[in-house]
């Protein structure tokens, strides 16, 4: 297997030594002296060591966000300037591209040409359009009484707490820093410990970018019973921001009501991509296959229920077969492949347990169904098909979060537009038809946070992203991120003489 070679691995030098904690602008090792291993899943070879930070860590961290919130440098600096070190760390990231690419994939699992042309354009894409917000944040008078002078202002929420998942490591500290920062909050940032490297090579790109001593803190450790919880009930984070499993959201907003700290969460789903008759057919199995083999299914939007007008059933399985057989599965590392391994050994279980489910509920394996025999090592599942589903199944309700779809065969619009609802999840969905009507009547039917016609796993971060019903709640990217990381403030002027 062609895999990198060590001369060309650019980011050799950093997974040389134990990564630290960023607090208050200095990289510090945990106060237990604990660290943790982070794997390599193509190979199951230890990358390196990382600090496992828990509680004193992170109430080392909130000292420092809080003093850096409430005075020095960032407080009063200009919005420009602000939005001059977003633009900063942009232009480093994008420096730096290929060793982030190298890293997020060596750490994560993913094919080497996403980490390069997906998640770091997509980081640095994020990070400058909320350079662009930083400098556009405006309160507004009100025309409520004449006695009165009223305005808003629209502030920072302050200390933020930021929990991210493994699928996207990069992408979501993006998507989480991004709008924080440009509103004038300070972050606290636990990565998942499945994938650490990539937000700590960034943490060291934020210190050369000129971010303030405190402004930006990053505490590696594990989640429930370590600094994730810490974050989550801690008594002086303002604010925390969550992406990852639904029962790991209830966990969190139940721990954050000691001071009742603002939360928003993006959760999971069960999307369903839906394939009318009327479709082209061949558009509608690429989007299949990257609705659920991209980023090896763990993405929270995957289409992992596709729905298929009878008629063109079994004209449609033929082609998505073919399709799949040629994809090629290996190490992240090597160009050719297109579906790496999942990111750990849980996660590859997890997958095939549910492959083995769907099998006692009666579906039939069209394709895949197991780990890759010819790999010795590695957490592989192969890219998997199942037929005879239907939506009650527990493959059909429950997030898998690997590359296995399940076919469901659908009549009648009604039909499948009650299907698609028949979820606890509302994240996302899609639709594939050429009848325009159809679709805008879809779009409106699903119940769910983002709706594809005609396409799929398209993003930008102008534009809302989150989830209806046990998806969570907040929309991120776009405009709407900045009211998760602002409080409005009313202010009344007595005109009265
Ligand atoms: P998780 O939700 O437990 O982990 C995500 C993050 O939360 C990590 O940083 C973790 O350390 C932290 N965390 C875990 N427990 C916590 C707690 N009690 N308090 C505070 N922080 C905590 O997800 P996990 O266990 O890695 O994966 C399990 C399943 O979750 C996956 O199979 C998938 O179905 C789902 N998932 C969904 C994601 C999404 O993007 N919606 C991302 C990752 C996982
Ligand atoms: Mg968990």
């Amino acid at each position: 297997m062609a895999v990198v070679h060590e001369k060309e691995l650019l980011c050799k030098k950093f997974l040389s030594k134990t990564q630290k904690l960023l607090i208050d602008g200095k990289w510090v090792d945990a106060k237990s002296g604990k660290t943790f291993e982070t794997i390599n899943p193509a190979t199951e070879e230890v990358l390196c060591r990382v600090a496992e930070g828990s509680k004193e860590d992170v109430d080392l961290a909130v000292k420092a966000a809080r003093r850096a919130f409430e005075s020095g440098p960032w407080k009063t600096m200009s919005t420009a300037q602000r939005a001059k070190l977003l633009l900063n760390l942009a232009d480093l990231i994008e420096k730096n591209a290929d060793e982030l690419a190298q890293l997020e994939t060596l750490d994560n699992g993913k094919p080497i040409k996403e980490s390069r042309y997906v998640d770091v354009p997509q980081t640095v894409e994020t990070f400058r359009y909320y350079a662009g917000w930083a400098t556009k944040l405006e309160g507004e008078t009100i025309n409520a009484n004449s006695n009165f002078f009223t305005y808003t202002l629209r502030e920072p929420v302050g200390v933020v707490g930021q929990i991210i998942p493994w699928n996207f490591p990069m992408l979501m500290m993006a998507w989480k820093w991004g709008p924080a920062l440009a509103c004038g909050n300070t972050v606290i940032l636990k990565p998942a410990e499945q994938t650490p490297l990539t937000a700590l090579r960034i943490g060291e790109l934020a210190m050369e970018a000129g971010f303030p001593d405190g402004v930006i803190n990053i505490v590696t450790g594990f989640g429930g019973d370590g600094a994730g919880e810490a974050i989550s009930r801690h008594m002086d984070i303002d604010k925390v921001a969550f992406t990852g499993e639904d029962k790991t959201g209830k966990l969190i907003l139940q721990a954050s009501t000691g001071n009742l700290k603002r939360v928003s969460l993006e959760l999971g789903g069960k999307a369903p991509n839906i394939v009318f008759a009327d479709a082209d057919i061949d558009a509608a199995v690429k989007g299949a296959i990257t609705g659920i083999f991209f980023n090896q299914g763990q993405v929270c939007c995957a289409g992992s229920r596709l729905f298929l007008e009878e008629s063109i059933h079994d004209e449609f399985m033929t082609k998505l077969k073919e399709r799949v057989a040629k994809m090629r599965q290996g190490d992240g590392s090597d160009e050719k492949t297109h579906i790496g391994p999942q990111v750990s050994k849980e996660q590859q279980e997890r997958v095939l347990n549910y492959i083995e489910i769907a099998k006692g509920e009666g579906a039939t394996v069209a394709c895949g169904g197991q780990s890759p025999a010819d790999m010795k090592k590695g957490f592989f599942v192969q890219p998997t098909v199942l037929t005879g589903v239907n939506n009650t199944m527990r493959i059909a309700q429950e997030e898998v979060f690997g590359p296995v779809l399940a076919v469901i065969p659908f009549k009648s619009m009604d039909e499948v537009a009650e299907q698609a609802n028949a979820t606890t999840f509302g994240l996302s969905g899609a639709v594939w038809t050429r009848d325009i009507k159809k679709a805008h009547k879809f779009a409106s039917l699903i119940k769910a946070g983002t709706i594809w016609v005609n396409c799929y796993n398209v993003f930008d971060p102008a534009v809302p992203f989150g989830g209806y019903k046990m998806s969570g709640y907040g929309r991120e990217l776009g405009k709407h991120s900045i009211e998760l990381y602002t409080n409005i403030k009313s202010v009344w002027v007595n005109m009265m003489d």
